[in-house]
């Protein structure tokens, strides 16, 4: 489960001290983790967004605790280089302290991530101060903060007059002073992000904020372009999975229905006469008996 050759918070530190921009995908699953981390990111998020784009949802604030410890434990599986850090759900660290270090101590143990992020400014800054204390990494997240949908009045961009990008700024050394290792700025303009990442010496990552940030994110299903009715302005779609994956699927269904698929290439035969002989394939074709099971080599008898 321990993802023993991770980068630590120290060498992602050291990365904003050498100007070296800061690659973060999330990842909800071993097989897209493997994937990202063989791809060279150094950061893999486990993103509470898999309410929406895992589950369905409308928004985050429904996912649970035991939901993300699953699916962390999954990515921790795939990961090997990049750092793991977990999201943590809503109402799992805004109230008590100490429940929120049962919850954060929960996700480092039972999953083998590396860090945990929560959403919020000045009022979580003694959690995490506390967090940081027992051992716990701690990424936070300003701006945009999707589990405040409701408080926010949507998914809107934050910071947008001189009152509101000063109390950005201000949370941002908030969290800095609480031992934040990093923190993600969403959906705010990309002049505030670029005060903010002048100001703080811990790395600044970005979605949605422009240019400046030491580093940037995304969630993989809108880089992969999974969705084609999602498309707002801040992420760009690398590829269009959400059109090339009907097609594949179609593809299947047809040569399903015309019999073109499976061919002998992808059957299986014995190697003795398994019925009476009139029914028998007398030169069956030597097979190995080795046979991938969803990706994963399975010796067979
Ligand atoms: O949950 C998530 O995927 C996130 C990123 C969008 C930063 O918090």
């Amino acid at each position: 489960m321990t993802n023993k050759k991770a980068l630590t918070t120290v060498n992602i530190q050291q990365m904003k001290q050498k100007g070296e921009p800061i690659t973060m995908l999330t990842a909800y699953d071993a097989t897209f983790a493997k994937l990202i981390d063989e791809a060279g990111a150094e950061l893999i998020l486990v993103g509470d967004s898999l309410g929406m784009v895992i589950q369905g949802l409308e928004n985050t604030i429904p996912v649970t605790l035991d939901e993300m410890i699953y699916h962390a434990k999954a990515v921790c599986r795939g990961a090997r280089h990049a750092h793991v850090v977990c999201d943590m759900p809503f109402m799992t660290y805004q109230g008590d302290a100490l429940e929120a270090m049962k919850n954060a101590g929960r996700i480092l143990k039972e999953s083998g991530a590396q860090s945990v992020k929560l959403e919020g400014g000045a009022t979580v800054a003694p959690t995490i101060e506390r967090l940081v204390n027992a051992g716990i990494p701690v990424m936070g997240h300003l701006g945009l903060t999707p589990q405040a949908v409701h408080a926010m009045g949507g998914f809107r961009v934050q910071g947008k007059n001189p009152q509101a990008a000063q109390q950005i700024v201000d949370d941002a050394l908030a969290l800095e002073r609480a031992g934040a290792y990093a923190v993600v700025l969403e959906g705010i303009p990309a002049e505030l992000a670029r005060v903010i990442t002048q100001s703080l010496s811990i790395p600044t990552i970005g979605i949605g904020a422009g240019v400046y940030c030491d580093g940037q994110v995304l969630v993989i299903y809108d880089l992969l372009g999974m969705n084609p009715d999602f498309q707002p302005k801040f992420v760009k779609k690398y590829l269009n999975l959400g059109t090339l994956i009907p097609q594949a699927v179609q593809k299947f269904k047809e040569e399903i229905r015309e019999g073109s698929f499976p061919t002998d290439e992808h059957s299986f035969h014995a190697k003795m006469p398994l019925f009476a002989p009139h029914s028998v394939d007398e030169n069956p074709p030597e097979d190995d008996d080795t046979i991938g099971l969803y990706g994963v080599p399975v010796e067979l008898g």
